[in-house]
């Protein structure tokens, strides 16, 4: 891809309540066209649906589990969808993207472009009571959909020591594990995310450069949403959702996500002559620094492109 610039811009109020990530590098790889169809995985508040739906023609679904982020959609079509909600037939699904993508594909769906956009939004993190924060008081919840029923809360208070354990070290990549789970069961009951993240702090104390509840409330936010999990089933589902020469495009946050699109990508594509996929980043595409100022989230941000292959 070249690195020239698209000077796209957002309006206030989206970057007023998510800054959508890799913008101008979404729009580069994906190349939305005139009569295209669009699938938007984790729509949130627009900022990618909004610059895709604008440049695409053909009817378009929105997908998001969090309740709130779909009323958004809804009622901010203006901000949201650049307008086009009506007149370019939206469709919005409030569901998990593994279950939407399997309906979609049950349905016979298909799309020229897929975009995940993985992760939380910047309302999951400002707003305290989401209990996503460890730099916030709240209560232990970490739903991205919040009619799901199992909590944080659950999690933390419920589960065995060699559960917690085995989420911290493999959603957490925590080393001191074991220690960790075994200060959690000794702090139990625990209500509050000021609560948990002072156990992380007895556990490392003194400086460190993250702060020391980092990976114990990734690990258990990943347990909560089966994040891994949802990955997973909505890639293999992907290649049957694209039309033949049709676009997906996956940001990831961390290394755990990353790696499983990287494996899938490379499985399904290659030079094989039944290969499905076409990878179009042979290396992931990271956000420019100036993008690191203005929005902190696109420091970890890694996007990969693959195209449907015609035959
Ligand atoms: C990083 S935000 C996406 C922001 C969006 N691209 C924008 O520019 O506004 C991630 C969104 O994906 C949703 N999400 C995360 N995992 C999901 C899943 N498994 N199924 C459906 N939605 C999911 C979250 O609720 C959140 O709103």
């Amino acid at each position: 891809m070249s690195r020239s610039r698209l000077k796209i811009k957002t309006t206030h109020t989206q970057s007023h309540v998510h800054a959508p990530v890799l913008l101008d590098e979404v729009i580069e790889c994906l190349a939305p066209k005139k009569g295209e169809r669009y699938l938007d995985l984790t729509a949130g508040y627009g900022g990618h649906a909004g610059q895709i739906i604008a440049r695409t023609d053909a009817g378009s679904v929105l997908v998001d589990r969090d309740p709130n982020a779909i009323e958004y959609l809804r009622t901010n079509k203006e901000t949201a969808t650049a307008g086009y909600s009506d007149a370019r037939s939206v469709t919005y699904m409030q569901k998990s993207f593994a279950d939407a993508a399997q309906e979609l594909a049950d349905d016979g769906q298909q799309f020229d472009i897929i975009l995940a956009d993985l992760g939380l939004s910047s309302p999951h993190i400002d707003t305290a009571h989401r209990g996503f924060s460890f730099l916030r008081d709240g209560p232990l919840d970490m739903r991205m959909d919040t009619t799901q029923e199992l909590t944080a809360e659950q999690v933390v208070n419920t589960y065995t020591a060699d559960q917690l354990t085995d989420i911290l070290r493999r959603y957490g990549e925590e080393p001191k594990a074991k220690r960790m789970s075994q200060a959690i069961i000794d702090a139990r009951p625990l209500q509050s995310t000021t609560e948990l993240a002072a156990v992380a702090k007895r556990v490392w104390p003194g400086y460190s450069r993250t702060h020391p509840a980092t990976r114990l409330f990734q690990a258990v936010r990943i347990e909560v949403n089966d994040e891994l999990g949802q990955v997973t089933r909505m890639l293999t589902l992907t290649p049957q959702l694209l039309r033949p020469g049709g676009r997906v495009g996956i940001i990831t946050f961390h290394s755990l996500e990353d790696r499983l699109v990287k494996r899938f990508f490379k499985e399904m594509a290659g030079n094989r002559y039944d290969a499905v996929l076409q990878e179009l980043t042979k290396k992931p595409i990271t956000a420019r620094e100036q993008e690191h100022v203005t929005n902190p989230r696109a420091r970890s941000a890694k996007l990969r492109v693959a195209m449907r292959n015609t035959t």
